[in-house]
């Protein structure tokens, strides 16, 4: 560990899709000399912990929720979010800067833009980390500015929509919040005000790479002090200069994957195996998870499905025990999926399109089929099929149900098409241009080496 530069505080949003970008960051700041303090908002409140691999200590604010109310009540009551945190992130800052080693900058989520301004207040330097990519990001910024106006009703009117650097997007292809006034009027909130404080930032970061975005962010270039600095994916799985770097975790772990399913997945041959997963937060309806089932069995490939509990629970009755009985399948709860998609055995993977999922994937070089539900993941989903070719996207009917049939074509083509050839061969292209960005010298390492001298 380098000698000790400056303080800087990091300050996700208390989503785990949003912290692990924030943690991975902060363990490289820290291994180049920084000290970083990761700020959670939290309805329960726990003693700070110091990791024993970096120089990050994590602590808790309270979020103005009861210790009984449900973690994520706090999407759903942004106001009263919003208000108690800022209080106590006044709080944390003020002590801070009491402190010995008093921090210089705040790192946060502009989900949340009440932090600018609180940092802002107290004399620190701010800097604005967009964890989701600027493909969704810059649609909410034209929302903002009124250079795009969202329309009342998703089907009546199929606007294609033109942003600049973008290519035509039509309103399936657009982030869920942008494609229908009305939908989700509390995180159309959030997501749109990102922007609403912005120009006060002093710095921008994004965790992407301008390779993989190119347009954009020529776009964006001259307009915006910006520095895309991913992928920020765990070390082992990009450059490997991090040898202690293996997950998302701090050495303080809170999620247990069931490792066994790597040994399960050793048996099978090179990239036969269906890997299916919808990350952290998406929940299908049962309809559709028993068709999504009856597909993935119906392709004859063997398959790997992480479902949470709540999920598990909507897949037809007795599949998981014939999948095992079979040895055809395995459902398991939370999965190892650095560890999944970098196995030899996967052969694809069925996923939301969450942007962690997408560039773990994209990392590893592993094709996939989308079934994007909400928030960013179309606009990922479209960026995947028609900007990178780097998978397909399955078709939905007017209901957005996605039957058997189309299921399985999308997973039969990826794994055996001719399509699916040239997919694979542009995801092992941009798994070498990912590593060269994070590896030494690369463009997002250089953003984070500029990063650290100013806080130096
Ligand atoms: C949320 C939004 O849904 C997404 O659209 C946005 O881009 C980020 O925030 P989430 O649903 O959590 O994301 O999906 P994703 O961003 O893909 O993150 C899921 C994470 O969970 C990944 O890092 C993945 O590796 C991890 N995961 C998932 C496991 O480690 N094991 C599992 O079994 C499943």
């Amino acid at each position: 560990m380098g000698e000790a530069k400056g303080h800087v505080l990091f300050f996700p949003y208390p989503l785990q899709g949003h912290i692990n970008p924030m943690i991975q960051l902060g363990k490289r700041l820290s291994k180049k000399g920084l000290t970083v303090s990761l700020i959670i908002a939290s309805n329960i409140h726990r003693e700070p912990y110091t990791s024993e691999d970096y120089s990050i200590t994590v602590h808790t604010i309270h979020d103005g929720f009861f210790p009984h109310e449900h973690p994520h009540a706090k999407i759903k009551d942004p106001p009263r979010f919003n208000e108690s945190t800022a209080r106590s992130l006044t709080n944390f800052i003020s002590r801070q800067k009491l402190s010995g080693n008093p921090p210089k900058a705040l790192i946060y989520d502009p989900f949340m833009p009440f932090a600018l301004d609180v940092a802002k207040d107290l004399g620190l330097y701010v800097v604005a980390y967009f964890t989701q990519p600027w493909l969704a990001s810059l649609i909410y910024y034209h929302i903002n500015e009124g250079t795009y106006d969202v329309p009342d009703d998703r089907h009546e009117d199929p606007i294609l929509a033109s942003f600049p650097g973008f290519p035509l997007l039509s309103q399936n292809d657009l982030p869920s919040f942008a494609c229908e006034k009305g939908s989700y009027p509390l995180i159309f909130k959030v997501v749109v005000s990102q922007f609403s404080n912005l120009r006060r930032a002093d710095c921008i970061l994004c965790n992407t790479f301008d390779q993989l975005e190119p347009k954009v962010v020529k776009w964006m270039d001259g307009q915006w002090p910006v520095k895309n600095i991913g992928p920020v994916v765990p070390s082992k799985f990009l450059d490997n200069r991090l040898p202690e770097d293996k997950d998302y975790e701090l050495g303080d772990s809170k999620t247990e994957p069931d490792e066994s399913v790597l040994s399960w997945l050793a048996n099978k041959p090179a990239k036969s195996v269906v890997y299916v997963a919808f990350g952290t937060l998406v929940a299908l309806s049962e309809k559709q998870m028993k068709e999504t089932a009856m597909a993935i069995k119906q392709t004859g490939y063997s398959f790997l499905w992480s479902a949470r509990d709540s999920e598990r629970s909507k897949l037809p009755s007795g599949f998981v025990e014939e999948a095992m009985e079979k040895d055809i399948g395995l459902v398991a709860k939370w999965v190892p999926q650095l560890e999944v998609l970098a196995h030899d055995s996967i052969g694809c993977f069925v996923t939301h399109c969450g942007w962690n999922s997408t560039l773990e994937a994209l990392c590893l070089g592993v094709p996939l089929v989308g079934m994007p539900q909400w928030t960013d993941q179309p606009t990922n989903a479209k960026f995947i099929e028609d900007v990178w070719k780097i998978g397909v996207r399955v078709k939905t009917d007017e209901e957005g149900f996605v039957s058997k049939e189309e299921i399985t074509r999308c997973v039969v083509e990826v794994m055996e098409g001719e399509k699916g050839k040239v997919m694979r061969k542009n995801v092992e292209n941009l798994k070498v241009l990912a590593r060269e960005a994070i590896s030494e010298g690369g463009s997002s390492d250089k953003k984070i080496d500029e990063f650290v001298a100013m806080m130096t």
